[in-house]
């Protein structure tokens, strides 16, 4: 689509007082944030579970919450997620063989919840060929996953515009890792469509104004 999304990543933001951010968030416009699910052995960091989401959709409720499965237990995770309120799971090419990457994909679809496919920075866009009628976004990591604060790596912006023309126009491409308003823009120049933006919203300032600038580099 034409209509550029970012979505917030809460990865780096103060727990204690996520409720507010969120809400100052929200007020300044944000429809969708973005929930790294870490489990301390796909990634070496660790970060929230399904309860977070429940509470988050039960203050939040018109609000999205995508859910970014950073775990090769999708087996216990993945259902665990749906049922806490995910309105889009999005879950690695790399944590599972691509039998399983079918199978879940399907299971979101018959579960009513939008289905997403990640690829790290040095997996090969053409592996996405063979999904592209099951997925309603492709997460393309612009750094290796685990942290935020990281650089925007070099070769995306070749991967954005290799993958734009894989999966066509109906299909969104979302880029997550070291977005600010430089790296946005490169990013929606080669054909993104939805921006995470972690440590440039949550640690950069207040978040209103930072919202603000990047909206504003991606007009
Ligand atoms: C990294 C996570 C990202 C991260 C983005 O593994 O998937 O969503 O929080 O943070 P920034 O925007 O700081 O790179
Ligand atoms: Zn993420």
């Amino acid at each position: 689509g034409d209509k550029m999304l970012i979505a917030p990543s809460i990865l780096n933001a103060n727990n204690l007082t996520l409720k507010d951010e969120i809400k100052r968030a929200t007020n300044a416009g944000i429809t969708r944030f973005h929930i790294d699910i870490m489990d301390g052995h796909f990634v070496p960091n660790l970060s929230f579970g399904p309860q977070l989401v429940s509470d988050f959709k039960t203050e939040f409720p018109i609000t999205e919450a995508e859910i970014h499965l950073m775990s090769n237990n999708p087996k216990v995770l993945i259902p665990a997620f749906v049922k806490a309120g995910a309105d889009l799971l999005e879950f690695h090419y790399e944590a599972m063989q691509p039998n399983e990457v079918k199978y879940w994909l399907d299971y979101l679809k018959s579960n009513g919840v939008k289905a997403g496919l990640v690829l790290n920075p040095d997996t090969p866009i053409p592996v996405v060929e063979q999904f592209k009628n099951q997925i309603d976004q492709l997460l393309l990591m612009t750094v290796h996953p685990g942290f935020g604060g990281q650089k925007f790596l070099e070769n995306s912006a070749s991967r954005i515009k290799e993958a734009r023309e894989l999966v066509g126009k109906d299909i969104a491409i979302e880029v997550d890792g070291g977005i600010n308003q430089q790296t946005a823009r490169i990013a929606k120049d080669a054909g993104a469509n939805v921006f995470v933006a972690g440590s440039y919203l949550f640690e950069k300032g207040d978040i209103a104004s930072q919202i603000a600038k990047l909206t504003q580099s991606l007009s």
